[in-house]
């Protein structure tokens, strides 16, 4: 955690609740119903008990938990009886042990087909969560209440649930679309600014590799320090929803043209787990400022194929500059030990390839992806692939973190 959460705003007990917009995206024959608003909570709470359900298990984790988890459920036990799940925060915890436990005291708690099972907080609790209400009775209703943005922009909006293991990343999982996702952008909004950037950054990728037409009114929106208010979120994740919606109506598993969302993610999976391994001297790079990076690399790669034209690498560059990621983030990294976490990247297996070669999402301009085959994937020699990552660390120690105080991308 970057931040506590600073004090609730107290409420004005004279206005009306703010209303809840609705919005809706499908997933297969799914139709999710999406509700936003701000300062909202006790509007959720409504929501959630008009769903008439026997029982609620709440899934949320311990710093989220005195916040929002807690409020919500007492609200919500005065009409169904509410079990609170909670674990200690970080990706550690997001594995097979945590849902082992959940799973069995769910049980105890008497949980049936008609329980309803709410994830509250980022897209860890989120993604216990759903493979919970997934494996329960071979699945019972999920709602997402999300308070990070890339939970509330990216992980809710999609039915992909997976916890880790010893092994890697979300390797065990399953698809289970939520019921309904209930966003309240004043509590997204506590998150840390290194926390709000990062969310943010998924964003700019649905832009530069799928919608180009949103890059005004990234301009507009995007500030690098995240002092973004709960409109401005509000804004951000409808962009996101925009994005996503569109996809996910054509490929609701995220297996062909979904792949597009990886766009940065080969080499950004690398940084985040270059920088975080044990004996890094790297500070741990977050995921979206990974995926900035990322994208960087995957412009300057289809730039040198002869595949990207100057201007959109330009594009690629102030919109990461705007985002407020810098490459210096990469400091302590070196070449090789990044060159070797991507070897492992997980689009490995979607298409035959050489070991010689990196499969990654390019883009041939602004949101026209190249690719072979139906999954957008391009087979990059990794000569091209260590070469542009050279120049990205190059860059990165050439800044020096050398900034105007209150640019907080290093904190
Ligand atoms: N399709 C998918 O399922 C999908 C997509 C994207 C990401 N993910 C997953 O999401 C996870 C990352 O999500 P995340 O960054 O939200 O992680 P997270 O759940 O760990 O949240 C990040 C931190 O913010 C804290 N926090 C939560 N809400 C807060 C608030 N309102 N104010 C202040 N602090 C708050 C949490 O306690 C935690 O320490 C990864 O495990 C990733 O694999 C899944
Ligand atoms: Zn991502």
């Amino acid at each position: 955690m970057d931040s506590q959460f600073p004090p609730p705003a107290p409420a004005d007990p004279h206005g009306p609740p703010p209303p809840l917009t609705e919005r809706h995206f499908s997933l297969g024959d799914r139709r999710v119903r999406v509700l936003l608003g701000h300062d909202c909570l006790d509007d959720v709470a409504q929501v959630l008990t008009a769903l008439d359900a026997d029982r609620f298990v709440f899934v949320t984790d311990d710093t989220v938990q005195g916040v929002v988890a807690s409020k919500l459920a007492g609200v919500v036990e005065q009409t169904a009886p509410a079990l609170l799940l909670s674990h200690p925060p970080g990706e550690a915890h997001k594995n097979l042990a945590t849902l082992s436990r959940f799973i069995d005291l769910a049980l105890d708690f008497k949980v049936t087909r008609r329980s309803v099972v709410v994830a509250v907080g980022g897209g860890i609790p989120g993604n216990v969560a759903g493979l919970l209400a997934g494996l329960l009775f071979r699945g019972i209703r999920l709602v997402h209440v999300p308070t990070t943005v890339i939970a509330a922009c990216d992980s809710v909006i999609s039915a992909k649930q997976a916890v880790n293991t010893a092994h890697a990343k979300n390797t065990v999982g399953l698809y289970h679309p939520p019921e309904l996702i209930v966003v309240d952008f004043g509590v997204v909004a506590m998150g840390s600014p290194r926390d709000l950037r990062s969310g943010t950054c998924e964003t700019v990728k649905n832009a530069l590799a799928i919608e180009p037409g949103q890059i005004p009114t990234l301009r507009r929106l995007l500030r690098p320090r995240a002092d973004y208010t709960p409109a401005d979120l509000e804004e951000i994740f409808e962009l996101s929803l925009a994005v996503k919606g569109r996809l996910l109506l054509e490929d609701p598993h995220e297996k062909y043209s979904g792949v597009l969302l990886e766009y940065g993610h080969t080499v950004g999976h690398a940084l985040e787990l270059a920088s975080a391994a044990p004996g890094s001297r790297a500070v741990p790079v977050k995921h979206g400022e990974a995926v900035a990076l990322g994208m960087a690399v995957a412009a300057d790669v289809a730039h040198r194929l002869g595949a990207l034209g100057a201007d959109a690498v330009a594009t690629h560059e102030e919109l990461i500059e705007r985002v407020g990621v810098c490459r210096c983030l990469t400091a302590g990294l070196d070449t090789e030990t990044v060159m070797h976490h991507i070897g492992f990247d997980n689009k490995r297996g979607y298409e035959a390839h050489t070991s010689s070669d990196v499969p990654m999402v390019l883009l041939g301009a602004l949101g026209v992806p190249l690719g072979l085959g139906q999954h957008y994937l391009t087979p990059v020699p990794r000569r091209e692939v260590r070469a542009a990552v050279h120049e990205l660390l190059r860059r990165g120690r050439e800044c020096g973190g050398d900034h105007d105080p209150g640019h907080d991308a290093h904190d």
